[in-house]
């Protein structure tokens, strides 16, 4: 069964395939067109930790797309009513696929251990597969190709960063993480990624403005994420000098897109007159969550339409 806990689930073909097909639908909406790939397809939103873009993208995503979605807070009791199994082999009864927002990655490859439905990772604490797909989308849509572009994620090692580093690999494009001393990457992960993509360049640095200097693309993501609120005094500190800023901006060049997942601290990991330059997509990459997430729905719920439809 197809799953994507992370983006180690699909090949840079399907990948490829995947965007091809958002970017199809989103010409197609532009134009009003809203074609029923997936009519009464139900996809389940199973979601431990707040979100806006995530949950919406989704919802209206699978309702344009001719099918529906329920929204599973705490009250299902998910690890907490009965059995992990119990659960899942009765939420596979009735609906086609779950979008899972979980505390610990661990509890994501728990649902999907069973087969029981299609398992899409909506961010956990390792990674966010859903988010660097519209990212890239947003970088297609800037430079036309993004191969051998650089992304310089400014800040912390984290979900995001993990996703953004594994899917430059996966298309070529070069990454560095520009991040104080103890806030790298998960070596296990990057041990990964170096197996599966040999060629990858992923790279680790403590000086922001001299990534800065050769960056297509900067990003950046808070500096404290969802459950580390007691750890914010110091990663206050520790970051104070990763701030995406205009002095950054200026060791760019004038090129350099400015991306950012949100919900954002302004006036911490970024300023109000970076986010809202004219160099900023953070508006466009936020829209984009649908866009690429209803190019994976239909990759996995109905890949016979793209085979009929789409050239990759
Ligand atoms: N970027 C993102 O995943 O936003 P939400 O937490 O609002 O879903
Ligand atoms: N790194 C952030 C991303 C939010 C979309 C978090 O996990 O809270």
């Amino acid at each position: 069964m197809q799953h994507l806990l992370s983006l180690f689930d699909i090949t840079p073909s399907d990948l490829k395939t995947v965007l091809a097909v958002a970017q199809d639908l989103k010409s197609r909406l532009a134009k009003g067109d809203r074609p029923p790939i997936l009519e009464r397809r139900v996809l389940a939103l199973l979601f431990e930790k707040p979100s806006l873009r995530t949950r919406v993208s989704f919802e209206t995503g699978i309702a344009q797309l001719g099918g529906s979605s329920l929204f599973l807070g705490e009250d299902v009791g998910w690890g907490k009513r009965e059995s992990a199994s119990d659960f899942t082999l009765v939420l596979g009864q009735f609906v086609d696929a779950v979008v899972c927002r979980a505390k610990a990655h661990d509890r994501c490859e728990q649902l999907a251990s069973f087969d029981a439905l299609p398992v899409i990772n909506g961010l956990t604490d390792l990674c966010h597969p859903c988010q660097a797909m519209a990212d890239v989308l947003t970088l297609l849509e800037a430079f036309g190709d993004v191969k051998g572009r650089h992304l310089v994620f400014v800040g912390d090692g984290n979900n995001v960063a993990h996703s953004l580093a594994l899917i430059c690999a996966m298309l070529k494009m070069r990454f560095t993480l520009a991040c104080p001393d103890g806030y790298e990457m998960n070596g296990d992960w990057l041990q990964r990624i170096a197996q599966r993509y040999p060629q990858a360049s992923i790279e680790r640095v403590s000086d922001a403005k001299s990534a800065a200097s050769t960056a297509d693309a900067i990003y950046t993501d808070v500096w404290t994420s969802m459950g580390q609120e007691s750890e914010m005094a110091a990663r206050r500190a520790a970051f104070a000098q990763y701030q995406v800023n205009a002095e950054l901006m200026a060791a760019a060049p004038s090129h350099t897109r400015v991306l950012h997942c949100l919900p954002a601290v302004r006036g911490e990991e970024i300023t109000d007159d970076v986010i809202d330059s004219p160099q900023s997509d953070v508006i466009v990459q936020a829209g984009n969550r649908m866009h690429a997430q209803k190019g994976l729905l239909v990759w996995m719920l109905n890949r016979q339409w793209i085979d009929s439809n789409v050239s990759a």
